[in-house]
């Protein structure tokens, strides 16, 4: 099985998710991964699976990730796929941030999607932007590995067959 995992990451919690991934996916697997802000990726119609995931800041999603969603559309809809999304926000209004960034006939094929909170590094961040998510957020690191390893054990788990086929 050949994966690609394609992320967009502003300070390094989706990277970390990333790797997280890969590492869980094991070593059976071929799968590179690519950082779309920074990289171009190499040839999608190669890959048998593409996991994509993105971090929401200010509530969008980076703008080459969504791109790569709309270019690759139709292909996508031929792979096996798998979404993540990293937030900061509740469950609920999390689970509405996944529903918006991620266009609905994506969100249907995916074989697995997670949203497996999010991270914040202060230190990165300018006095401005600390300020509104310090007062935003309650807790600035919700990063849940148990979600990310369910994701994966999904993402590898063969289809069910039917009897008759
Ligand atoms: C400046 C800033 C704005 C953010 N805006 C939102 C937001 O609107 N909604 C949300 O749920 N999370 C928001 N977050 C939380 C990020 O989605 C979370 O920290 C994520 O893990 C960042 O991932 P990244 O480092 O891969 O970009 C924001 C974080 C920062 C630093």
């Amino acid at each position: 099985m050949r994966t690609l995992i394609v992320y967009g990451s502003r300070w390094g919690c989706t990277d970390e998710f990333a790797e997280f991934i890969r590492e869980q996916l094991g070593d059976e697997e071929f799968v590179i991964f690519t950082h779309i802000d920074t990289q171009d990726p190499p040839t999608v119609a190669d890959y048998d699976r593409i996991i994509m995931g993105g971090s929401i800041v200010y509530g969008r999603i980076g703008r080459k990730l969504k791109r790569f969603m709309e270019e690759y559309r139709a292909l996508l809809l031929q792979r096996e796929i798998g979404l993540f999304l990293c937030t900061l926000s509740g469950e609920e209004h999390a689970r509405k941030l996944f529903t918006k960034v991620f266009p609905r006939d994506l969100r249907e094929h995916a074989k697995a999607s997670c949203i497996p909170g999010g991270m914040v590094h202060l230190e990165a961040l300018s006095p401005i932007s600390r300020r509104i998510v310090t007062r935003r957020f309650k807790t600035l690191d919700t990063r849940n590995y148990e979600v990310l390893k369910d994701f994966a054990r999904d993402m590898k788990r063969f289809k069910k067959r039917t009897p008759a086929s």
